[in-house]
């Protein structure tokens, strides 16, 4: 069947469109055409998403972008068979623009509509493979159990996955979502939305230049011993002249908390986290007001929220991955493109010696698109999860849809 998908919960307007086979045992992806229209640079200006507005560009877009995948796919859009469209979790105007698209391709063309929650999709994100038209899902019985980390600018959940289709949140952030959290933290710093990205980079800077320190030391004196740095030999001081020892720098104690990290249950947060950069930024101010043009300043407090989110949810995921002796491990969301996310993962995994496998979408699938949809809108369409008529009340959007 031909397949087309409508996702606009966010800031990204994107369709696709595939042609799916069942065969033995196994559904083969055919891609036709995949577009997906960022507004990244219109919201930029206001810090973040603004509702409103990406309701606009998603009703201009939608058209748009249609005519590019039809294009490019070479088939008519009376040859599609059914549309699946994102009806939740998300921004509800921005939701109700595809539906209402969705609606309207239903009544010229009469084909079913499927309704199709947006963390399934990202669940389902993994799957296609990186330049590749086709790809194949499997719903092995043999992969479960999985587990989920979803990380995205609006969620912080862990899917338990004990049988294909059936899901169960085990956590969930009580609070700010890591992804709001890493914006909120880039605005911070005077750094542009999407803050994830940007900190990520700083991050990874101070980073590199802590090892490059290390091995500089360790060559000028030729003993392993300096591989340890001289004390406070990798922070930065920032009131210059005086010998290390004597400064009295804040720099030097940043210790961002680990909220929640030994929690007994799988939840998280990152409030706290969010409000001690701020108090950190706020003490070295009234030090320094022009402390932020210091590009080496925003690289540490950049690392030192980086190690303290990501470090919460590698925690928690390990403790879950060891308590339901999970076989698969799915990262998906935005935050998912996070190196040192996907680093201290892997890392993590080998010293715990779990035979888990874990799996990251590819990098242009780790934010929102319209593939990931279509996945999840088939398996919904086999189950018969799907409405005939746009006059069906279940076309609705919904904000707060959970898994
Ligand atoms: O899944 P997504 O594209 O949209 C939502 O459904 O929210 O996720 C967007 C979020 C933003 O908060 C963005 O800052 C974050 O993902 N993000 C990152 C990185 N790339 C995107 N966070 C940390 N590191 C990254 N490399
Ligand atoms: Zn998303």
């Amino acid at each position: 069947m031909n397949l087309l998908a409508i996702e606009t919960s966010c800031d990204e307007t994107a369709i696709a469109l595939v042609s799916v086979k069942d065969k033995k045992g196994a559904t083969s992806f055919n891609i036709l055409g995949s577009e997906v229209s960022s507004q990244i640079e219109l919201h930029r200006e206001y810090g973040g998403v603004f509702p409103n507005l990406a309701k606009r560009e998603h009703i201009k877009n939608l058209p748009i972008v249609l005519e590019k995948v039809i294009k490019k796919s070479k088939i008519k859009k009376s040859e599609i068979d059914a549309i699946a469209v994102t009806t939740g979790p998300g921004l509800e105007p921005a939701l109700w623009t595809g539906i209402t698209f969705a609606k309207e391709l239903n009544k010229e063309y009469n084909i079913p509509i499927i309704p199709v929650n947006h963390m399934e999709g990202h669940i389902f994100s993994i799957f296609p493979k990186e330049n590749k038209n086709t790809f194949t899902v499997k719903k092995d019985k043999k992969m479960l159990p999985i587990l989920s980390l979803l990380v995205s600018g609006g969620h912080t959940e862990l899917i338990l996955i004990k049988d294909w289709n059936k899901y169960k949140k085990i956590g969930q952030t009580r609070d700010d979502a890591v992804g709001e959290a890493f914006d909120k933290v880039a605005r911070m710093l005077g750094l542009p939305y999407p803050g994830g990205p940007e900190i990520s980079k700083l991050a990874g800077i101070k980073r590199e230049n802590t090892t490059k320190n290390k091995l500089l030391n360790f060559s000028r004196s030729g003993t392993s011993s300096s591989l340890v740095p001289a004390r406070n030999a990798d922070r930065i001081t920032t009131t210059g002249g005086r010998e290390p020892e004597e400064l009295v720098d804040p720099l030097k104690q940043i210790l961002f908390p680990r909220p929640m990290i030994h929690s007994k249950d799988y939840d998280f947060s990152f409030s706290g986290l969010k409000t001690a950069v701020l108090y950190l930024i706020r003490d070295l101010k009234t030090k320094d007001p022009n402390i932020l043009d210091k590009e080496e300043v925003k690289q540490e407090i950049a690392k030192e929220f980086e190690d303290a989110a990501i470090e919460v949810l590698v925690h928690k995921t390990i403790k879950a991955i060891k308590q339901y002796e999970v076989k698969n491990l799915i990262v998906g969301g935005g935050v998912s493109a996070n190196k040192h996310l996907q680093d201290e993962m892997k890392k993590n995994i080998k010293q715990n010696k779990l035979k888990v496998k874990i799996h990251f979408p590819n990098r242009e699938l780790t934010g929102d698109n319209a593939l990931m949809i279509t996945i999840a809108g088939y398996f919904q369409y086999k189950n018969n999860k799907f409405v005939k008529s746009h006059k069906s009340l279940k076309l609705k959007a919904r904000g707060n849809l959970s898994l």
